[in-house]
């Protein structure tokens, strides 16, 4: 078991197994109907997420324009919901077809709130890819078009995840189980 900051963490998605499925992701996403794709990363836990499946969009095909998005969520994985935007894209998202990239689809607020201001601003479309799917924790009615791996219900760090702005150098998704 990996120790970091000494702490011991459970490995729950290996390196190798994220390469893999972002691969999959990729070829499915070329396989879709997107256009013109402008992907927009939902900062900041899905960084490293969107600087892989970016080059393997590549692999695929695909020639996407890259933007971020910075999103605070109050209260995430909490009841608390409540949704603002920190910082906003460059890019005039009307008429575009957009896929939107997230470390972890929970509530869902993030990326209801996201989406819904992509669509108000006239994109063509908004498909959502998310790395992980904490389904049991929805509350808004929002679902993604594309997941990486189904999530257990537990508070996961690494591959750009945090706790308090640490761990998220971590080549791998893991579970912080406690001291080493
Ligand atoms: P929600 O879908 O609006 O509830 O928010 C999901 C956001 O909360 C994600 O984009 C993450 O940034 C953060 N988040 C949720 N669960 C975890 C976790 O287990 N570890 C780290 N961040 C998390
Ligand atoms: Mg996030």
């Amino acid at each position: 078991m990996p120790i970091v900051r000494n702490k011991k963490i459970e490995v729950l998605f290996t390196a190798k197994q994220i390469a893999r499925r972002n691969h999959e992701l990729s070829e499915e996403i070329a396989l879709g109907d997107l256009k013109n794709i402008l992907v927009i990363s939902v900062l900041k836990g899905s960084f490293v997420f969107a600087a892989d499946l970016i080059r393997a969009l590549h692999k695929a095909g695909l020639t996407p324009e890259v933007e971020f998005i910075s999103i605070a969520s109050y209260g995430a994985g909490t009841s608390a919901g409540e949704v603002r935007l920190l910082r906003d894209v460059d890019s005039d998202v009307k008429d575009r077809d957009i896929l939107l990239i997230d470390d972890i689809l929970e509530s869902g607020n993030t990326m209801k709130f996201t989406r819904d201001l992509m669509l108000s601003r006239g994109a063509r479309k908004v498909s959502i890819v998310t790395l992980l799917d904490k389904s049991m924790r929805r509350k808004s009615d929002i679902n993604a078009d594309y997941v990486g791996f189904e999530c257990p219900d537990k508070f996961v760090v690494g591959y750009g995840m945090d706790v308090g702005h640490a761990f998220r150098e971590l080549p791998f998704v893991g579970v912080v189980t406690g001291d080493a």
